[in-house]
């Protein structure tokens, strides 16, 4: 394939999808590009095979930006552990000449859709040294979080045997890495809903007691204070008249 140059790739369009059969040809391309990535970054990632890839696109589960020529451009896929008490969206990768379009962006943010669909209790998790991953989970509602937070069965950390740090992790029992992990827990919505709700009773309640007095709109306060102040008035001037008149 010919190398698309960067104005071309501005003026292209592309589309993302959750992946679907007619994606499963591509599964060669994504892993030559999963590996190839690796490389040039010079840490290990996540060895997949194009079945494990294809498995994921059968089962639903993958998330896939291809351009107008129906090339992959970008994917990522979901992955579940403990029963579904946590999920990932794993894999992400983006082919080098379409990087910084927003391309990572909006395939991560089709994955946390699907995800919240198909698992909406689990917590949404990942770990990585990507300051650009960083960036989109945590407009995705993810936060920073220990190791402790993550999923204690072998099988999620298996997927970390590849990469060059791999013996910092085990030195550290799983404690620490040069990967910051991140989560989402959706308790934390249902949470923030309430708290919002609450914080604007408050600020409605205290912008009440704040509000200036509205002289048009309470008259009838005003006419009172007026006749008082009329009667006041009066009298003072009937009392001064009287001591005039002596
Ligand atoms: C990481 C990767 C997926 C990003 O893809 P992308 O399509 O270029 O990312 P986006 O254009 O959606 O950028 C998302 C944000 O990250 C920022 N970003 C992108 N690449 C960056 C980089 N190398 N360094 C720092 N920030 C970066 C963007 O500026 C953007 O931030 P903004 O919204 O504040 O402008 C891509 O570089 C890639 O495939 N890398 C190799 C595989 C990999 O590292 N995968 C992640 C494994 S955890």
């Amino acid at each position: 394939m010919e190398k698309e140059s960067a104005s071309e790739v501005l003026t292209n369009n592309y589309t993302v999808q959750v992946a679907t059969t007619e994606h499963l040809h591509l599964a060669e391309a994504i892993c030559h590009e999963m590996e190839e990535s690796a490389k040039a970054r010079g840490t290990g990632i996540a060895k997949r095979s194009p079945e494990y890839l294809k498995d994921k696109i059968k089962e639903g589960k993958a998330i896939i930006a291809t351009n107008d020529a129906g090339e992959f451009i970008g994917f990522c896929y979901v992955e579940t552990w403990e029963h579904g008490k946590f999920v990932a969206n794993s894999g992400l990768i983006v082919k080098p000449e379409w990087r910084k379009y927003g391309i990572a962006k909006a395939v991560k943010a089709k994955a946390f859709e699907l995800s919240r669909t198909k698992y909406p209790d689990a917590k949404i998790i990942g770990i990585t040294t990507s300051l650009a991953v960083m960036k989109i989970n945590s407009e995705l509602g993810y936060e920073p979080t220990t190791f402790s937070e993550l999923p204690v069965n072998d099988a999620f950390w298996k997927g970390c045997q590849s990469c060059v740090n791999y013996d910092v992790l085990t030195r550290t029992d799983r404690k620490h890495c040069l990967c910051t992990g991140m989560i989402f827990d959706p308790e934390w919505e249902k949470n923030k809903a309430k708290r919002e709700q609450e914080a604007n009773a408050n600020k409605d309640k205290q912008q009440e007691e704040h509000e200036p007095w509205n002289f048009l709109k309470d008259v009838k306060v005003l006419e009172r204070l007026k006749s008082i102040k009329e009667k006041m008035f009066l009298k003072m001037q009937a009392k001064r008249a009287e001591r005039q008149a002596v």
